[in-house]
This record gives structure tokens, sequence and C-alpha cells, in this order.
């Protein structure tokens, strides 16, 4: 830091030019991410109210109830207005509120978690940060955890389970319902994963998609991650822990005494949080609708599906599965799919890769054009790699 503070106009004028080699949501060429641009009114009520503190919720008790209207409309939407929990910071953050209250809820130290092999790295971050012994099972054909297999892996040291409604690779929802029928029979804790399924599985089924049951309807399921900053269009960070009920968020509930605020307690990783994440969420929830997200999901499956036909007419690629969500994997029996994944790279694509497949994300910043544009860019880099 220099001694002397530079003017505004100059440091803005230099953000300016030094953050241009980003790439933005509205070049459309940022494909293979699950973020996308907020919505134009989160971001301006996400600026006006970024000074206030959740952390220290007795000096903003209207800031504090606008977090709990937030935490009841996506529990209504997951099927239990009951719900309670937090606006985190992402699907990371509310994956290991979920494992830390499995885990205190077992009172045990030797603790196991059952999770399919689809997983987000999250879990396994949570389960180092616990001490918890993450079990990884296999996935069946349509990728989805293999229930035989979970029910093989459950013994006397399993505290949980956990399913995903949207893996992160392909989008994929795992059988919840049986592993909810599983949680209760043994007495297990169920968290489902639903970071991104959470704001697109309710608008499918409003759009008369075969939804299997996913969510807190399913009696089973004790906690599920939902993230705004995903498809819900809200500024980051925005994640969602939710728990049936607030008994289950008192078990990883701490008291802070010294506030200036007064005493208060945290149920989330973070002491200091501003309340803007949960108000930008809250106001563009109200102001979309569920209308308004039905109309954002319908326009992201259209694309998803024309990019799913048109894949598979390019010479030696296909697609990996049926898209069940705006998530589409692409994968190839003739070409090294990370070789093509390179090849889109230079030509500035910003794909995402995992080790068989490259994920395409068709997030409500992606037009038409921009689809166009990446087949195009895929033919022409097929004919190159075949010449
Ligand atoms: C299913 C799932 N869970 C959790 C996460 C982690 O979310 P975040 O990056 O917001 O922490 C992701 C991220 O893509 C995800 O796909």
């Amino acid at each position: 830091m220099q001694t002397k503070g530079l003017p505004e106009k100059r440091l803005l004028k230099e953000l300016e030019s030094r953050l241009v080699e980003d790439l933005t949501y509205d070049s459309g060429r940022i494909v293979g991410s699950m973020c996308t641009s907020p919505h134009p009114l989160a971001r301006k009520v996400y600026g006006r109210y970024i000074d206030t503190n959740l952390g220290d919720s007795g000096l903003f008790p209207a800031a504090t109830e606008i977090e709990k209207e937030t935490v009841r409309m996506l529990g209504t939407l997951l099927s239990n207005p009951e719900a309670a929990g937090h606006i985190v910071t992402g699907g990371t953050e509310a994956n290991v509120l979920a494992l830390w209250t499995a885990k205190r809820i077992a009172k045990r130290t030797r603790c196991e978690v059952i999770v399919p092999a689809s997983a987000h790295c999250s879990l396994d971050k949570a389960a180092d940060m616990l001490d918890l012994k993450i079990v990884k099972i296999k996935l069946n054909k349509r990728f989805q955890v293999d229930i035989e297999a979970v029910k093989k892996a459950v013994n006397s040291n399993t505290i949980g389970i956990v399913g995903i409604a949207g893996t992160t690779a392909l989008g994929a929802i795992d059988p919840i319902d049986e592993l909810s029928e599983l949680a209760l029979e043994k007495g297990l804790y169920l968290h489902v994963d639903a970071a991104f399924g959470g704001f697109v599985l309710p608008f499918l089924k409003d759009l008369g998609h075969n939804v299997p049951g996913f969510d807190f309807s399913l009696p089973g399921v004790c906690s599920m991650t939902i993230d705004p900053h995903k498809m819900g269009l809200a500024p980051i960070p925005a994640g969602g822990i939710l728990f049936r009920n607030a008994k289950l968020r008192k078990k990883i509930s701490w008291n802070i005494p010294y506030l200036s605020g007064g005493k208060t307690e945290h149920a989330t990783v973070v002491g200091t949080r501003s309340g803007a994440s949960a108000i930008a969420v809250w106001t563009v929830m109200r102001h979309l609708g569920r209308e308004g997200y039905r109309k954002i999901v319908k326009n992201c499956m259209r694309l998803t599906s024309k990019l799913a036909e048109e894949i598979p007419k390019i010479e030696g690629l296909s697609i990996v599965m049926e898209p069940v969500m705006n998530i589409v994997g692409i994968n190839s029996d003739v070409f090294h799919i990370g070789r093509i994944a390179e090849e889109l790279r230079l030509k500035k694509w910003a794909i995402s890769l995992f080790p068989r497949h490259l994920r395409i994300v068709i997030m409500p910043h992606v037009q038409e054009e921009h689809v166009e544009g990446l087949l195009q860019g895929l033919r022409k880099i097929v004919n190159t790699l075949k010449g």
C-alpha cells in the first residue's frame, strides 16, 4: 500500500482496465459455470444493504427477520414452510453445516458418512474439517447412487447419508425417496444437496416434467442445500442451508454474548456476515415469483434440449446422458475429451472439464446465439482434429 491515497477516478479507471480481461457472463462465453449474472434488482439491493450484519442480529433485527422470511420461502419451495436455516456463503458452507449437524446429533467421534461418488468436493472438505470418514458409493448406469451399494455400506459407524438432487457433473438426481426410507429405517441423518437443483426442480415440476421426490416431502430428509447464487439469480455469496425444523438447526447453534446488539446466536461457520445476501435473495424471489423462475427454467431447458440434440450430430461426439436439468455432458469415443476442452478454451469458451466429459451448463445468461456459436466451435474443432 502506498503512503498517500489515490483519487477515486484514477482507481476506478485502473480497475476497469485491469478487470477487462476477465470473462463476463454477458459475453456468452461462460458456458460451464453454475453461476450467472445476478438479477439487476438483486444487485441494486445488495449494494444498498451491504453494511447490515446478520452476525450481530440484535443490531439488525429487521434484516434478521428478512433472512427468516427468505428461509421460509426457500422451505416452501422445497415442501416445508417450517424449515429453519440460513443464507450462507454457498453450497460448500451449507454442506459443512449439514455434516456438522449430523455429527453433533450422533455425539460420536469415529463416524462415517455415506455419499454418492458424484458428490461435490465440498463434502470431502466438510468431512476433513469435521474428522469424518467419507464412504463413496458407486453410481448406476443413470449416474445415480447405487441404492443397494448404499444399503451394504451402512454399518455401526454410519451417522448419515447424503443424496444429490442435481449432481455437479451431470445434473442427475439420486433416488432420494429410497434414501429417505433407508435413513428412517436405520435412524440415520439424511442430507440432500440440491445446491443446483433446488432452484430448478420445483419449476420443472410446474412445467410438467416428471420430477421424482427429492425434498422435505420425503419424511427422512433432515436438511437440504439450495443455492440462490446458482439458478436463483442472487449475487454471490448466497447459499442456503435448510433444516427440517428449528430443533435441528439448534444442534449447531452457538451463543455469542459480547456483541453490541446484545446476546445472539450463530448457526453458521462465519460470524460477521452481510445481510445483503439474504435481502437480495428475498427481493429477487419476491420480484420474479414462481412464474418468473418458471419462465427462466423453461428457456434454459429449451436451449439445453437444442444443444443435446445437436451434439450427437457432430461426428465423434455424444452426450453422456439425456439432460434432466440444464446441464449437458459431452464425451467422445473418437477424440480425447481433454483435447477438445483445450481447443475450446483456446477459443475462449469457458467450459468445465470432468475426467470423462465436458460439462456445459445452460445458465440464464446463455442465449440461443451462444449455443449456436458453441456448436459451431465444436464442429470446427472436430474437423481440425479429424484432419
Ligand atoms: C451439488 C453441489 N453442491 C455444492 C456445491 C458447492 O457450492 P459453492 O461453490 O457455492 O460453495 C456445488 C458447486 O457447484 C454443487 O454443484
